[in-house]
């Protein structure tokens, strides 16, 4: 089968790719090979392109996280899929292609009559978010939590699978233009240019519920979790509003890029001032750095159940991403460059 297949040749400008076409083998014993309909791009490939994060893919490599395509063919022994079935899956790299042979355990089934583009938006946002929540946090009804980039894809997940537990308390960050969307679903907006977090969540909620911006600065903060993309500082700062047994969740190092530039000591300073000394301290928080793939050894069914529940959720209507942006595969160099800009909603690669 003849593939078009996408490669981060170095780890310069975003716009750095090269379409190539390739021939794909037959899927070997335990794969199943699958044509490709639809890849999401997230502002995490890019920090995998520029080399931001550590242990990322080494280029020559075919970025994306995300796809949604449908069997083509199946390896030796490989039982509970049947050609012909579209499936979604979530991979360290090689999202950004027309064809690819993986594992089948990695494949799982799309709900009938689900529109690929839309699994393709949300795949690994409401995935990680999901995880995050229910599995690192253990976010219940009563909580309160902190959410930065609320408006943002990842964001906006948390948003909506907190407003779907209920009775959660959610303080989202956004910019100023964005502040209606984060209120629109039920969370205490923050400017983050304008207003100091600490001092809003601090201010808003005090451990007995009272609403006092006159005594900022308890001494421990009041969420039972932070969920952080910044990076850098900001990792402390999150920390710091946390009540004893709260734990801030880090998932990214946005701050580690900026306008282009590779600020990799500001995403190691973050990392160790922000992650693994605030473990030190012996006031019952606790701290981690998340990513996609941090259950696989440690919760193995975790993959498919959670990926399976956000696909019946989508399905059911119950989630929704912000506005799609589609490009074809071939301009994934500007779709790159474009979540490295910035985007409002979500950018997905039409890969038919
Ligand atoms: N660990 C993993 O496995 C994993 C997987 C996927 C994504 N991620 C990470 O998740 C993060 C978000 O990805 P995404 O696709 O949701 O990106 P996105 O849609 O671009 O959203 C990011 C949001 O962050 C906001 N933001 C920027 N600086 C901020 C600050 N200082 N304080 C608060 N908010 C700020 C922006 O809000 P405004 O537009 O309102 O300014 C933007 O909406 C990225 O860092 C990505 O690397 C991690």
């Amino acid at each position: 089968m003849q593939t078009t297949q996408v490669y981060a040749v170095n780890r310069q400008q975003t716009d750095c790719l090269e379409v190539r076409t390739t021939d794909l083998e037959a899927p070997p014993a335990g794969h199943a090979r699958v044509r490709v309909e639809a890849a999401g791009v997230s502002y995490g490939d890019v920090l995998f392109q520029r080399g931001v994060i550590p242990g990322g893919p080494k280029p020559p490599y075919t970025p994306g996280c995300e796809l949604v395509g449908v069997v083509e063919s199946l390896g030796a022994g490989v039982t509970g899929l049947e050609v012909g079935q579209r499936v979604a899956a979530l991979v360290v790299s090689g999202g950004y292609t027309s064809g690819i042979n993986l594992p089948a355990e990695r494949l799982v089934p799309v709900p009938e009559g689900v529109d690929p583009v839309r699994v393709a938006a949300v795949g690994l946002n409401y995935f990680i978010a999901h995880q995050m929540l229910h599995r690192v946090a253990k976010v219940e009804s009563g909580h309160r939590i902190l959410v930065h980039g609320a408006s943002g894809g990842v964001g906006l997940a948390f948003l909506q699978l907190a407003e779907h537990i209920g009775g959660v308390t959610v303080f989202g960050t956004a910019s100023a233009k964005n502040l209606d969307i984060v209120r629109r679903h039920g969370a205490i907006a923050i400017d983050y240019r304008a207003q100091d977090f600490i001092n809003v969540v601090r201010a808003t909620v005090h451990e007995d519920g009272t609403i006092n911006a006159a005594t900022a600065y308890d001494k421990y903060g009041t969420v039972h979790a932070a969920f952080d993309p910044i990076g850098g500082p900001h990792f402390w700062r999150s920390y710091s509003v946390l009540r004893r047994g709260g734990r801030l969740v880090a998932y990214g190092q946005n701050d580690a890029l900026r306008d282009g530039q590779r600020k990799l000591r500001i995403g190691a300073v973050g990392f160790l001032g922000g992650i693994i000394l605030p473990n030190l301290r012996p006031d019952g928080r606790k701290t981690t750095f998340y990513n996609a793939w941090s259950l696989e050894k440690s919760q193995p069914h975790a993959y498919r159940e959670d990926l399976t529940e956000i696909l019946n959720l989508l399905s059911a209507d119950k989630i929704a991403p912000r506005e799609i942006s589609t490009l074809p595969l071939t301009d994934a160099a500007e779709a790159l460059a474009r979540a490295e800009r910035g985007v409002t909603g979500k950018l997905v690669l039409d890969c038919r």
